[in-house]
């Protein structure tokens, strides 16, 4: 099979097939949670590092108000001709997560698996979450998913997902490469197979994560004192089954809320 090296964000086809199919559970807890943790009505949303916009098309199909930005133009090109196509419209533009302002404020703003852990400094992290502050309302929230490193048992090494819709059908797996935690690096491989009737190719990346303890994370959050932990879940996506941290939790989604 034809191997390429690329940035795996570049196919974004390929990933809104893979990951796109999976936006309902996500997309139902996302509702409830504006229902119970937003302060007042929701009807403006912005996701940071929206790559295809796998969700905020879904948003859009409810008659939202949407914001998005990704460091990728080819996922964002995606995202607005699939807007477009479908007669919505969003400010969706190719921006850095940790250096941009909204015109408008928003009610909420979602980021579910992972993205946040692109921003590799401590720096970063502080200057994301204070945009995030900027561009969200007072008693607004942010719904930030991330995986913990657990510090009593192993962490989940592996993830592989398929997708097929026609004739193109593509196999996706990720896979660790090495993990330093003390300056708290994970690299992991990450391929597409794709098949369709007349080819085959594999592309092949790697995905650079920051990795948090939850300490770690609690650590950060206390440099940007705007937001405050209103609730805490897991990727079960259950709006009543909130969870309790402990040394073993590696899912989290953790509410923020906007403060005054
Ligand atoms: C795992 S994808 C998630 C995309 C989308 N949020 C979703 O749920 O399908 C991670 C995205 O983060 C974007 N990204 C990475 N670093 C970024 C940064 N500094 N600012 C904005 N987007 C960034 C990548 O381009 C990629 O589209």
């Amino acid at each position: 099979m034809e191997t390429i090296a690329e940035n795996i964000y570049d196919f974004p086809v390929y990933y809104d097939l893979v990951f796109g199919a999976d936006w309902a559970a996500e997309f139902h807890f996302l509702t409830d949670c504006f229902e119970k943790h937003v302060s007042g009505r929701t009807r403006r949303l912005f996701e940071p590092a929206c790559g295809t916009g796998r969700l905020l098309y879904r948003f859009a199909k409810e008659g939202y108000a949407l914001g998005g930005i990704d460091l990728n133009s080819k996922a964002i090109e995606y995202c607005n001709d699939r807007l477009a196509k479908h007669g919505y419209k969003g400010e969706i533009w190719v921006g850095d997560m940790c250096d941009f302002t909204v015109a408008k404020p928003y009610d909420a703003s979602f980021n579910t698996i992972n993205s946040f852990r692109h921003l590799l400094t401590e720096k970063q992290a502080v200057e994301h979450l204070q945009c995030m502050a900027n561009a969200i309302r007072p008693g607004g929230i942010y719904a930030l998913g991330l995986h913990l490193t657990p510090t009593e048992g192993p962490p989940t090494d592996t993830e592989s997902w398929n997708a097929r819709r026609g004739n193109l059908s593509v196999n996706t797996h990720m896979w660790p490469l090495s993990r330093d935690l003390k300056m708290r690096i994970e690299r992991f491989g990450m391929r597409y197979d794709v098949y369709s009737p007349t080819s085959q190719m594999r592309i092949e990346g790697e995905l650079v994560l920051r990795s948090y303890t939850a300490k770690q994370f609690d650590q950060l959050l206390k440099k940007v004192p705007q937001w405050s932990i209103d609730g805490i879940y897991d990727f079960r996506y259950d709006i009543n089954e909130p969870i309790e941290i402990d040394a073993t939790v590696e899912d989290v989604v953790f509410i923020l809320k906007r403060q005054k």
